[in-house]
């Protein structure tokens, strides 16, 4: 069994954003002034042509734009960076092409752009059915508008998903119960739904340190979850993944192949990659901050800061937390063409034991429904 799989993407970070949710943390600037995209896109393919040099001839069978916002760039910006992907690698005619958009009016008006430009599947950021939650959210579009960019998106891309989070402060089970079916009414082939969490440096966090956030104990969050497992798999979307749902077949390729523990590069500002270099697995990130990245990437050819090589243990270790993810569950042959060690007999026992583990009949382990809200402690165990 082999350490690679074959599995190739490109992830491309777009970091601005209309304005900063207050439950964000990811990597996403509001940025007032004038901007040049067309300038600012060259970086992109300058950073292309760097992965592809320390990564030469692979085929490309995902890319993912994500954000901060990416509906907010010029499709002509999307089919340039398309095109360095394609003539620095080999771009799979069957690629798939994600784009994260947000689901205001503005948005939605570029879609053909998007879609003439070669993307094919859109992931919609609805966040909530509901316009009271909407607002609280910070979200700039209203419901009417976010299920309107859900049917144009199933028009336009061949594929589309949006999301929604759950969980949220002072939502009820039924609540969520109505939500989510009018949700599952709507999908098509796939949904993400994220239950909130709190991440430290935004505005939640420090609404929960206050004592002005209620958010659902424990035990309502794992109520939560089992009644999204159950109403989605009773839609025909049941999970593949923790958070993500599909009709089979109509599964995200791109998450898939983090998930899988495939090779992919970050291109942009903060993007994290996973480069097979010399049989080695590199761990790569970029500068955060939009302009220093520019600059960085103008200067020296990439925005890369950090570049380490992934010792047999840290490879093994990210295995299991991403691939412990799936319902599909890891290989243990794989686990030790990675890791150079074997899952300890005894520990596979004592979680099965307990009901968290199983053993599919094709040998793989996968994590059971009774396992997957206690998923950190099962890979904590196995790893150990
Ligand atoms: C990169 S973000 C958003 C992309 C896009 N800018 C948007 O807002 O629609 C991807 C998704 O992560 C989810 N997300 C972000 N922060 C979260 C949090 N604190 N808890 C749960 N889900 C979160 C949201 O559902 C969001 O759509
Ligand atoms: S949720 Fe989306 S729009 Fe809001 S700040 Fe994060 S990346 Fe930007």
């Amino acid at each position: 069994m082999s350490a690679a799989n074959d599995l190739f993407g490109v992830y491309v970070h777009w970091p601005f954003c209309a304005a900063k949710c207050p439950y964000c943390d990811f990597n996403s600037h509001v940025h007032r002034g004038a901007f040049d995209e067309e300038t600012y896109i060259a970086a992109y393919e300058r950073e292309i042509a760097h992965a592809a040099a320390l990564a030469p001839g692979r085929m490309v069978q995902s890319v993912f734009f994500g954000g901060g916002t990416p509906s907010l760039m010029d499709p002509r910006s999307t089919g340039r960076i398309l095109e360095a992907i394609a003539r620095h690698w080999t771009l799979d005619p069957q690629a798939e092409v994600t784009l994260e958009a947000n689901p205001t009016s503005v948005e939605v008006e570029r879609f053909r752009g998007y879609r003439a430009a070669g993307v094919n599947r859109v992931s919609l950021g609805v966040q909530s059915l509901r316009p009271g939650p909407l607002a609280e959210l910070g979200r700039r579009h209203s419901v009417e508008e976010a299920v309107a960019a859900v049917r144009i998106a199933q028009s336009v891309f061949e594929r589309s998903s949006f999301d929604l989070i759950y969980a949220r402060p002072r939502q009820t089970l039924d609540d969520w119960e109505d939500e989510l079916k009018e949700g599952l009414w709507l999908a098509q082939g796939h949904l993400s739904l994220y239950q909130l969490t709190i991440e430290q440096g935004t505005r939640y966090f420090d609404l929960q340190q206050a004592g002005k956030l209620t958010l659902p104990d424990e035990d309502l969050a794992a109520d939560f979850y089992e009644l999204t497992q159950e109403l989605t798999a009773a839609a025909g979307l049941p999970a593949y993944e923790i958070s993500n749902h599909a009709r089979p077949g109509q599964e995200s390729r791109h998450n898939m192949l983090y998930w899988r523990y495939g090779e992919y590069a970050g291109i942009g500002p903060g993007a994290h990659g996973r480069l097979l270099i010399n049989n080695q697995r590199h761990a790569t990130a970029a500068e955060r901050m939009p302009f220093d990245w520019q600059k960085k990437v103008m200067a020296q050819g990439h925005g890369m800061v950090v570049d380490d090589v992934l010792t047999w243990e840290e490879q093994g270790d990210e295995f299991l937390v991403m691939g412990l993810r799936l319902k599909e569950g890891i290989s243990p042959a794989r686990f030790t063409a990675l890791s150079g060690r074997r899952i300890s007999p005894r520990q596979i026992d004592t979680l099965k034991g307990y009901g968290f583990l199983e053993t599919l009949p094709n040998g793989n382990l996968r994590v059971t429904d009774k396992g997957f809200p206690v998923l950190d402690a099962v890979v904590a165990d196995l790893a150990a």
